[in-house]
């Protein structure tokens, strides 16, 4: 065989193996493509309907602060042990506080969930399937929820169910209760350039198809992020004509960078995205620490109760 044939040979097997990859490789984005297209910039509608919508829950006024909890349907056990923890609705004197938790479907824990709403109420539920590259449009589903039913909630916070998390810290350094209410405000744990995941086999594969860029925009780690309530609506109509992307906390981030808004940084490191060991009077200083299992919260919660009363303010 001379250079030139083998040279072809190569070529042409390559070119199978790069169809063969292209057409066997899990493409999340196929069947979502024209999703966020559904915003409409003249009244507010959901993505998908409602199976649970709660309706009811800003008509006697707004709270202060909503915390919207991601939780797949069949996560009971966390979403209790979260209810008498920091999800708490009164655990902050004098601050109305509300919770939510977000769902998408799932048929097999229907009635189990359709129970728990109607005890609980603080369930939104709507007909998508509820999966991991799906959380985009889970937030989106929080975002709309505040902008059509609950609109002068003074703040949102997203924040995940394996978090730690101090509301009184939140209060005391962030929001303020006291002063007027911030607009156009976001703030987290900033995460600063970085580098979409370009291997195949990574679970935050993104392809240079759907995000081009060498880096992110500067986004907050969606492990929790706090923003104005004005915010919500900004971003749910900022999402129109974006295209599809999977994680959440990126995606708010390119929303944000469309609405020309800058995320406020934090004066300490209030934000912690790493696991740090429990530690009740350096706990009473932070606002969310990453990864709590919902047994490590209901063990130490007790505890860092009382560490509010007795550990130094300063
Ligand atoms: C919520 O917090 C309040 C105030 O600390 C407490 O009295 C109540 O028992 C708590 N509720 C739950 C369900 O843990
Ligand atoms: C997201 O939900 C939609 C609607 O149920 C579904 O068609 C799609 O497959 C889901 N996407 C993923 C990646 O799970």
């Amino acid at each position: 065989m001379d250079c030139g044939a083998r040279l072809n040979k190569i070529l042409i097997l390559s070119v199978i193996f790069i169809i063969f990859i292209l057409g066997y490789t899990h493409d999340w984005r196929s069947q979502d493509e024209q999703i966020y297209s559904r915003v409409s910039q003249r009244t507010i509608t959901p993505l998908y309907p409602y199976l649970l919508e709660e309706d009811g829950k800003c008509a006697d006024g707004a709270p202060f602060l909503l915390l919207l909890i991601p939780s797949a349907p069949q996560e009971f056990h966390t979403r209790n042990i979260l209810r008498n923890t920091w999800a708490n609705e009164s655990l902050v004197n004098g601050v109305r506080i509300n919770r939510l938790f977000l769902l998408g479907k799932s048929e097999s824990n229907e009635e189990k969930v359709m129970q728990e709403s109607n005890r609980f109420h603080d369930i939104l539920m709507q007909d998508f399937t509820d999966s991991y590259y799906n959380l985009t449009i889970k937030t989106l589903m929080g975002m709309e929820w505040v902008s059509r039913l609950c609109p002068n909630v003074k703040y949102i916070m997203k924040i995940d169910s394996d978090m730690f998390f101090n509301p009184w810290f939140l209060m005391e350094k962030i929001l303020q209760p006291e002063s007027p209410p911030k607009k156009n405000f976001l703030t987290g744990l900033i995460v600063h350039d970085a580098l979409p995941h370009r291997d195949k086999g990574s679970k935050w594969y993104v392809s240079t198809k759907t995000y081009s860029k060498k880096f992110y925009p500067l986004y907050c780690s969606g492990t929790g992020y706090v923003f104005s309530g004005d915010m919500a609506k900004k971003i749910y109509l900022a999402a129109a004509g974006l295209p599809p992307f999977p994680f959440e906390d990126v995606f708010v981030g390119m929303c944000l960078q469309k609405l020309g808004v800058r995320i406020f940084e934090p004066s300490e490191k209030w934000f912690i995205g790493e696991k740090v060991p429990y530690d009740r009077c350096k706990f009473t200083k932070l606002i969310t620490v990453h990864r709590f299992t919902p047994e490590e919260l209901m063990t130490i919660w007790p505890d860092f109760l009382a560490a509010l009363k007795t550990c130094n303010k300063n």
